[in-house]
């Protein structure tokens, strides 16, 4: 029964228990936790792994999902982008142009967590090479080739340790970073990762939840602490976080702008297309509209391109 769809999740489910943290987050409505560290990878987000059959559903893979693996490029961007070490924030890997754009163009900040957690970034390079090449500069959780202890999972620290990273100034040789355009986002526990850290972190400004939202519906209130933008780019109804990305899109605070847009792949998505294939587009389109208001891309994602492409929208409060 472990198809690929739990992978995501339940490859690394031995050590992750061999390593449990102190039992210190009790949810409860009452209970809002000064961090967002958790007793679990993913934060007070995600669930002890334990529970993952409780919530992952049948799976499988949808037409969009993509055939096979795509090329690697250097993105379709105008700042071909690679992936690469900085002995500067040791245990991650940043993606980034390859040579810093002029300093007039502000480049936001990512911070990246990968599915399950791991530590293997590189696993994402198709899609973050193609949003670095926008003008962006990530720094994701892991490194950039799968080898090492598959058995360790990434916290929230790791996430926060790249933000701390961008704020005190070590982001500047990849070019001028502008830290009040700052998103996290991941992919499955990553992305519940994503917005671990992105709570009570107000140097967050926008969390991006690629096939993933919250399993538990007793940590939904934990929500009403989130106070900014939030986008799902969801795998359809073969997705884990296809309902449970449903549940927390009507959850979010009144009037928080938010966007819910599955595409039919399964809890996969489309990461390993060549630049990451239709989630690579949105989120840089959605980015591009976030960050620099481009109109042609703020269309795209709200009045007919991602539909055009497959996608079912939800949207709201965006002005
Ligand atoms: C907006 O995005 C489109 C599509 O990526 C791009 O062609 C255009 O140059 C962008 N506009 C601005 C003002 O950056
Ligand atoms: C949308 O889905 C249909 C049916 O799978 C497919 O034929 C078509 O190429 C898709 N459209 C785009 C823009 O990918």
């Amino acid at each position: 029964m472990v198809n690929r769809m739990l992978f995501h999740l339940v490859s690394l489910v031995p050590a992750a228990f061999s390593i449990a943290l102190p039992q210190t987050f009790k949810p409860s409505p009452s209970n809002f936790p000064a961090k967002g560290d958790g007793d679990y990878a993913g934060g007070i987000f995600s669930i002890p792994l334990s529970e993952l059959g409780k919530y992952a559903g049948a799976g499988g893979t949808g037409a969009e999902a993509p055939k096979g693996n795509g090329a690697k490029t250097s993105g379709s961007g105008p700042y071909p982008a690679i992936m690469l070490t900085d002995p500067t924030l040791p245990g991650h890997t940043i993606f980034a142009p390859k040579t810093p754009p002029a300093d007039n163009l502000n480049l936001p900040f990512i911070a990246w967590g990968n599915g399950a957690c791991t530590l293997y970034a590189g696993n994402y390079e198709r899609l973050l090479v193609e949003i670095a090449s926008y003008g962006y500069v990530i720094a994701a959780d892991g490194n950039p080739t799968e080898g090492g202890s598959t058995s360790q999972q990434s916290k929230v620290q790791d996430m926060r340790d790249s933000l701390d990273w961008a704020f005190a100034g070590k982001a500047k040789k990849y070019g001028n970073i502008d830290l009040t355009k700052v998103t996290t986002a991941g992919h499955s526990c990553g992305g519940l990762e994503a917005m671990s850290t992105a709570y009570h972190d107000e140097r967050v400004r926008r969390i991006i939840m690629f096939n993933i939202a919250i399993f538990q519906d007793d940590r939904r209130y934990l929500l009403q602490e989130i106070k900014v933008p939030v986008a799902y780019l969801i795998g359809g109804n073969k997705d884990m976080g296809y309902a449970t990305s449903a549940k927390d899109y009507v959850l979010l605070n009144a009037g928080l702008p938010k966007l819910r847009a599955n595409l039919d792949t399964g809890h996969g998505g489309t990461f390993q297309a060549t630049n990451g294939g239709k989630q690579g587009k949105a989120a840089v389109a959605y980015l591009e509209w976030q960050w620099r208001d481009n109109a042609t891309a703020k269309a795209y994602i709200l009045n007919g391109g991602l539909a055009k492409d497959n996608w079912t929208v939800d949207h709201a409060n965006w002005s």
